[in-house]
């Protein structure tokens, strides 16, 4: 090999080492199981088992951490996924939101479910067991929508 391969290759070597000392926060902040959405009757009900297969790992603080959450550049990325999915719809800390939020939280899970945004792509294929039917979806999106009419007559007594 050319010496200069050789530094190339050194340096890469160092590089791929070093941002392992980048860690992010992989954390399953403390969860209070009264304010789940499973502790949510009007809600949670009816819903599908498919949902905590599919969902719970980026959107609750039940999150398992994979190995490869552990491997630089990956696990930033990982970590990333799972803050932006507890920010936007987080199943363990369900009864902080009003009203007119799990409504529209609710009507975003019968969309993106639908659509096939959700569970994110990258997710599916790195977790088999995360794979929804065409059936299973249309579950998914009823059961949105049945909760979400509850939610609007519960918020209107
Ligand atoms: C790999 C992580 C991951 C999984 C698994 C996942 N989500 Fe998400 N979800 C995200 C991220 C990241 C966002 C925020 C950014 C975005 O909208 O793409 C998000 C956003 C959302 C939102 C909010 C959209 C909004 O407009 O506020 C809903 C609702 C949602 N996901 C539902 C689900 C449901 C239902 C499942 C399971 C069927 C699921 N997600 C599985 C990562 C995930």
């Amino acid at each position: 090999m050319k010496s200069r391969t050789k530094w190339l290759l050194l340096i890469l070597v160092a590089l791929a080492v070093g941002i392992q000392f980048v860690r992010p926060a992989r954390t399953n902040p403390p969860e209070d199981p009264a304010k789940t959405i499973f502790a949510d009757a009007a809600v949670w009900q009816d819903a599908p088992k498919t949902i905590e297969r599919a969902c719970l790992d980026c959107h609750s603080s039940r999150t398992r951490w994979p190995w490869y959450s552990q491997v630089a550049p990956v696990s930033w990325l990982v970590a990333h996924d799972v803050e932006e999915g507890r920010e936007h719809f987080d199943m363990s800390n369900w009864a902080t939101y009003r009203a007119s939020r799990k409504s529209d939280v609710l009507e975003d899970i019968g969309k993106l479910v639908k659509n096939h945004s959700m569970p994110l792509p990258i997710y599916i294929t790195l977790h088999g067991e995360a794979k929804l039917t065409e059936q299973e979806r249309q579950e998914i999106s009823a059961w949105a929508e049945r909760a979400r009419a509850r939610v609007e007559i519960q918020s209107k007594e």
